[in-house]
């Protein structure tokens, strides 16, 4: 999705806006603009079409445009194709208004109608230059300030927007409006910043604020002021948070791709996140968290919804929760829950995990889940983010930044957290015995030390990989948590190789798809589960008899070589856990196979880290 930054103090802002962009180019983009303004000269944009050094280089570094405030933009095409007409920063024909904008405006056809009915033109194909000129047209048709201005807008507008807006008449100032893309407002020591994540600013300053939806305000030098939709001050109700994550955090250090870096991570994210739950006696402090005995033993079912890899690492908890707790979970992409009429029980925790703690899919289903007044509990990497203020409960997961858009050390905390979770709620309604818990306990602390072997077995799956440059399809197959973990492996090769990859439950395949398999096309089966085991191979022995080449992905006291082609091995871990590890080769394949076919996987085409629009 798009990236907003804005700067306001006493250093060139070309070049920390440029920072900022860079920063958030993981988020995807496909043109790129800044625009600054001092006094009551005209401002200066600059865009670019394609990767954010076409603009670093139109600007020589930021070097050659001048002015101490300003805002910049990295556009994910919604609205118009991707060129530098349709690229941000848009503004009125007289340079009054000049903004740049995240999200999608849904009225903006009818707010067009109006504009040109009143006499506006509009150039670009986008809703932007739409919106800046509705806020333009109030500005001078009412005679009021930026924020009466802006407010006027914002009721007049349905739709999703973060904004960052420029006023001839402000020229040191930058206005920032937002309802439903995510925007924070960061105060350094003489100066201040907008942007659309903390990574943009971590450079400059921890100390951040969220900007709640239909809130609007403005940043000068260092002053920074909110106002709500009536136009009141509401700056004394903000909270400013502290962010702990380290600056070099979002370096790539001695990594060529942050991809590879994070997968490196997941040992140390993992040991973080467990030892944020973990007391040292093995008891877990959910309590503390405000999540009780007595709450979770008035519980029936539980709900959990997600999207893409976090509804996968839902999945799997589906299975454990079951398996360990004796409740009954229903796992649903949130995209489709929200829409569906599902009478929800009251008696039910509704889990959302997600990364960003921004998915608008995400967000909606458990506002949905609120409003049948059922209680959320969030597991999210990022404090603050949208989710995470209106979820009644926060599980946070300690992966730290996380910037290649396919998510790897993010969704092996998320797992951590539903093993611990499940861990919790399952003693708390006595389904586990006193030992069993504490056993179980010491397994999840082992976790990171075993994901780390795998991760050391990495030259082995590169080799594999070269086995799948030429590849056009990838079936994946397994049962259980096999199965949850085989959605994650695909999706993981499909977004990063362009390969079409599918997963199958195992005995699925031979309702339909075996079909499909023919001489050279790759099936990885996964089969981590003594009780399912023989089963799996089973269906391994189908494939093969079809001529179908096997990837075999085990423990390594299973002997697999003769219904396989490959084989890839983990080492012994309980299977409740084993999505841990099995996801580890996974991850390395998709990574190394993206490398052979020259891709960067760090930015597969089409893809944004963030997805703040339906
Ligand atoms: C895939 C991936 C996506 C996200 C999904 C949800 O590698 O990263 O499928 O998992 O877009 O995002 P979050 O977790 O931020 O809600």
């Amino acid at each position: 999705m798009c990236g907003i930054v804005g700067y306001t103090g006493e250093e060139e802002a070309a070049p920390i806006l440029l920072h900022g962009l860079q920063k958030l180019e993981y988020r995807g983009y496909d043109s790129a603009g800044i625009a600054v303004r001092n006094n009551l000269d005209l401002p200066i944009i600059v865009k670019a079409e394609g990767k954010l050094k076409n603009l670093i280089d139109k600007t020589n570094d930021g070097k050659s445009i001048h002015s101490t405030s300003g805002i910049g933009h990295t556009r994910w095409a919604t609205h118009g194709v991707p060129n530098e007409l349709n690229a941000h920063p848009h503004a009125s024909d007289d340079y009054n208004v000049i903004g740049v904008h995240n999200g999608i405006i849904e009225n903006f056809i009818e707010l067009k109608d109006k504009l040109i009915h009143k006499g506006y033109k509009i150039h670009s194909a986008t809703d932007t230059e739409v919106i800046i000129k509705v806020v333009d047209y109030y500005y001078k048709k009412y005679k009021i300030g930026p924020i009466d201005a802006i407010n006027r807008t914002m009721v007049r507008t349905r739709g999703s927007y973060a904004l960052a807006l420029m006023f001839k008449d402000y020229p040191n100032q930058v206005f920032f409006a937002k309802n439903g893309s995510p925007l924070i407002v960061a105060k350094g020591s003489d100066s201040s910043f907008l942007a659309s994540d903390v990574p943009a600013i971590l450079k400059f300053t921890n100390k951040v604020y969220y900007v709640s939806d239909l809130e609007c305000g403005y940043i000068k030098g260092n002053e920074i002021r909110f106002f709500d939709l009536n136009g009141d001050d509401i700056t004394e109700t903000k909270k400013i948070e502290t962010i702990d994550w380290k600056a070099d955090s979002t370096d790539l250090g001695n990594y060529s791709y942050y991809m590879e870096k994070e997968i490196d991570e997941q040992p140390k994210a993992l040991r973080n996140t467990i030892n944020a739950y973990v007391d040292k006696d093995g008891t877990l402090k959910f309590p503390e968290m405000g999540i009780t005995k007595e709450y979770l033993n008035s519980l029936e079912e539980i709900y959990i919804f997600a999207c893409g890899s976090a509804y996968h690492a839902g999945v799997v908890a589906e299975y454990l929760i079951e398996d360990l707790a004796n409740v009954n979970v229903r796992v649903e992409l949130a995209s489709e829950f929200k829409y569906r009429h599902y009478k929800m029980n009251p008696k039910s925790l509704a889990i959302v995990i997600s990364q960003s703690g921004e998915t608008k899919d995400t967000h909606e289903a458990m506002l949905k889940a609120k409003h049948n007044g059922i209680k959320t509990l969030a597991i999210c990497n990022v404090k603050g983010s949208t989710i995470t203020r209106d979820a009644d409960f926060n599980l946070y997961t300690y992966a730290g930044p996380e910037i290649a858009v396919a998510t790897t050390k993010a969704y092996s905390c998320q797992l951590v957290v539903l093993y611990l979770f499940a861990l919790f709620l399952a003693r708390t309604k006595y389904a586990l015995e006193r030992d069993r818990y504490y056993e179980l306990i010491n397994e999840v602390k082992e976790l990171p030390a075993k994901v780390k072997e795998v991760i050391d077995n990495k030259a082995q799956v590169q080799k594999l990989s070269n086995r799948f440059t030429d590849k056009t399809n990838v079936f994946f197959i397994g049962r259980g948590i096999d199965y949850a973990v085989c959605m994650e492996g695909s999706l993981k090769l499909k977004e990063i190789t362009y390969i079409n990859s599918n997963a199958y439950a195992a005995g699925e395949l031979k309702h339909g798809t075996i079909s499909l398999i023919e001489p050279g096309v790759v099936t990885i089966a996964i089969a981590t589960q003594p009780n399912l085991i023989e089963k799996t191979i089973s269906n391994m022995v189908e494939v093969k008899a079809r001529d179908g080449s096997v990837v075999a992905l085990t423990g390594n006291d299973i002997d697999v070589s003769s219904s396989s082609k490959y084989q890839l091995y983990i080492p012994k871990v309980n299977p409740m856990f084993a999505a841990s590890l099995a996801i580890i080769p996974l991850q390395q394949l998709a990574y190394y196979s993206s490398l052979n076919k020259g891709i960067n996987p760090d930015k597969p085409r089409n893809l944004a880290k963030s997805v703040t629009v339906e």
